[in-house]
């Protein structure tokens, strides 16, 4: 079974409690967005493999740790995914990007695909799935299918709110895959958002509706 892990740094708890907040506008909301997933980005790469290299200072030869193994990859789910992307380029500026277009029917509430571009190589690659809301978990197991199909083999779903329903239901269809999220919220209502949660990530980074 996958692990799930809580980022509950008290800078990203403030800044989720800001997002959350209705009265909090397109502006302040994706620069808060951009910075809490650098610093949920910063707990991420914890477990990134470290190799000693050999450089020189101005002073000597020595040895120092760089980041080794696998490249990276983040993938943004189109749109509201797209907010997430800066924050995390900031730590990793070599990762690739590749996207992956879904919105979720408001009728069947089924994810839809529209849109595809991933690195050439990602079969190689450790890729980070990222996705503001994780609510009945239908658009997040549905990227990470369209990933394995496509050859991905390392993937990681980092999520700044989740419902537990969501939760459960990417651990069953992707047992393989760590979820990193800044808050699991109550429940999702009968729309399906999520309870307390922010409303609709996408049109609140955008302006839209
Ligand atoms: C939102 C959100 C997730 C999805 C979560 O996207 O960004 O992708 O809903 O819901 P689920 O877990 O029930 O699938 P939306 O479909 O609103 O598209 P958008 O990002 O273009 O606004
Ligand atoms: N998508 C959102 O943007 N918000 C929710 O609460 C659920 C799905």
């Amino acid at each position: 079974m996958s692990k799930v892990v809580v980022i509950d740094h008290p800078l990203i708890q403030h800044k989720l409690t800001l997002i959350r907040d209705k009265n909090t506008g397109s502006k302040a909301f994706r620069d808060l967005v951009k910075e809490i997933s650098m610093l949920m980005g910063y707990e991420i790469t914890r477990e990134l493999p470290l190799e000693e290299i050999e450089i020189e200072t101005p002073v000597c030869k020595t040895k120092s740790m760089a980041i080794a193994g696998k490249k990276l990859g983040i993938v943004p789910i189109l749109r509201a995914g797209l907010g997430m992307v800066d924050g995390i380029l900031q730590l990793i500026p070599a990762a690739k990007v590749g996207h992956v277009g879904l919105y979720r029917d408001p009728e069947t509430l089924m994810p839809v695909e529209y849109y595809c571009k991933l690195p050439s190589d990602v079969e190689e690659r450790e890729l980070i799935v990222l996705d503001p809301m994780l609510a009945t978990g239908g658009s997040a197991n549905a990227a990470i299918q369209f990933l394995k199909d496509r050859g991905a083999n390392c993937i990681k779903l980092v999520c700044l709110i989740a419902s537990p329903e969501g939760i459960e239901v990417v651990q069953k269809e992707h047992p393989d895959v760590d979820i990193y999220v800044a808050s699991v919220d109550e429940k999702l209502n009968d729309h399906a958002y999520i309870v307390p949660g922010l409303g609709d990530a996408g049109d609140r980074l955008f302006g839209t509706k």
